[in-house]
């Protein structure tokens, strides 16, 4: 049997796509995105992502794509930039796309001041048909956020929030350059349940500096009493090669990987002795929520923004570094804000990269989705429906013998199933079914 720190050490993807973003190509560009959207049949349901790259202050742990500014004249020309983005998208597509879940995440979307939020929103809601009942998922920092706020964004038509909490413990939130008191947390949370926002996730992480079991055993305490409908608990991404301000966050402060796996069990042992259902690797909901619905049905889906329920086969995202998903395969916008903005003011698709996707990754796609939501996937079931065998699939079985004869997952033919002890260990078992993989992985995490 491999020690769990040797396992876990493995670096491996977080599998919001497949194949994943370190793939992409500049062979994809705005000409080819703008074909993709003219070719969408008019009836198909879209999910639109807006990204907002912009904070107050630097988290030294954060892997977002995000940019700390000092005044809101940086975030009020984005905003120009966004709308003309939608005008163009928009144009492309041709007709007024009926829209069934909108989220907006960053960075900071609650650094946007009221006249952009409803800019942004019109904008939204004149060029798309916003499904009357869709989902509205907004990201939002709790530190300075008000009931101005709050009434803001339901004014917007926000129907759920989601909210970074991370780590409440004072010397982890020093050593992350991210002061949060409880207060701010459950204030914002009281707020946005005061005017009718009922739907509230919260984001944890651990692994994080400074913390320990027993810190975190209080972070999860503490997350239990605000009573949030969804919890997301994250393990840190810890990536300084490619997130420069990461170094400032010294390894020897970091939990080992031993420590890191046992933050996962004691997350998952706690939540769920509360009465929440874990999701695929790391989330949780009420069983009356809608993530645990779906869970149950089968019908979970994995995407950029983590699990969702969305059932929209395509995804539109808009803003510096935003991702879309398209039939043809994934499209990505430019990450530096000043290049997004010069695409435009040149008016084509802000895209740098992307990726058209085979029959093969199809077919890989589905499986290792299958896995992240359902820690199960049958490669008979999923080969046939693209008139193929499993056979395809046999250098992954044959790669997931080891983790069969320690008892990871049990084969039975093409069935495959991850242990439930072993949810932590999902991303390794998916990575046996990327064929991209072994070209590169210096871009990934830990696996735990
Ligand atoms: C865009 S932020 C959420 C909204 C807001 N900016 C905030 O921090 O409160 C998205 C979430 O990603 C998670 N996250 C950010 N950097 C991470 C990292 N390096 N590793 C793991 N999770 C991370 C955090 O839990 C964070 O709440
Ligand atoms: S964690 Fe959130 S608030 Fe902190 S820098 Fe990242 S995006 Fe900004």
């Amino acid at each position: 049997m491999m020690h769990i720190s040797e396992m876990f050490s493995a670096r491996v993807p977080r599998y919001t796509s497949y194949p994943t973003a370190p793939h992409f190509h500049s062979g994809i560009d705005s000409a080819s995105y703008h074909s993709w959207l003219a070719t969408l049949e008019p009836t198909t349901a879209l999910s639109l992502y807006v990204h907002i790259p912009f904070c107050d202050t630097l988290c030294w742990f954060c892997g977002c794509h995000t940019t700390v500014v000092n005044h809101y004249d940086p975030v009020k020309n984005y905003c120009g930039f966004l709308l003309k983005e939608i005008d163009l998208v928009a144009a492309a597509l041709g007709t007024r796309h009926r829209v069934q879940h909108l989220h907006w995440g960053g960075g900071s979307p609650t650094m946007l001041k009221d006249e952009d939020v409803g800019n942004l929103n019109a904008a939204l809601r004149d060029r798309f048909e916003i499904a009357a009942d869709a989902e509205f998922a907004i990201e939002i920092d709790p530190r300075g956020f008000g009931s101005k706020n709050a009434k803001l964004f339901a004014q917007a038509g926000v129907t759920r929030a989601s909210i970074g909490l991370q780590d409440c413990d004072p010397q982890v939130q020093r050593a992350i350059n991210r002061i949060q008191t409880d207060e701010e947390t459950s204030q914002a949370i009281a707020m946005l349940r005061a005017e009718g926002i009922r739907s509230i996730n919260l984001d944890l992480v651990y692994g994080l500096p400074r913390q320990s079991l027993q810190s975190w055993e209080k972070t999860l305490a503490f997350a239990l009493k605000l009573n949030p409908d969804r919890l997301a608990v994250f393990g840190y991404a810890h990536v300084p090669t490619f997130k420069k301000h990461q170094s400032l966050i010294p390894e020897a402060l970091l939990p080992d990987i031993e420590t890191r796996f046992r933050m996962a069990e004691l997350a998952r042992d706690t939540l769920c002795h509360h009465g929440f259902v874990a999701i695929g690797l790391d989330h949780f909901a009420r069983p009356h929520d809608k993530l645990a619905q779906s869970a149950r049905d089968g019908s979970l889906e994995r995407n950029f923004q983590g699990y969702t329920t969305d059932g929209a086969p395509v995804l539109i995202g808009l803003g510096a570094s935003a991702i879309g998903s398209l039939p043809q395969g994934y499209a990505q916008n430019v990450s530096d804000v000043p290049a997004y903005r010069k695409m435009l003011e040149r008016d084509i698709l802000p895209i740098k990269g992307g990726i058209r996707i085979d029959v093969e990754d199809r077919i890989r796609r589905q499986v290792i989705e299958s896995l992240m939501c359902d820690l199960k996937a049958d490669l008979d079931d999923v080969t046939a429906r693209y008139g193929m065998t499993r056979e395809m699939l046999s250098d992954s079985l044959t790669a997931l013998s080891g983790y069969a004869a320690d008892g990871v997952v049990s084969l039975d033919g093409g069935k495959i199933t991850i242990a439930p002890e072993w949810r932590a260990a999902t991303r390794l078992v998916c990575a046996a079914f990327d064929t991209y993989f072994a070209q590169g992985t210096v871009g990934h995490s830990v696996s735990v």
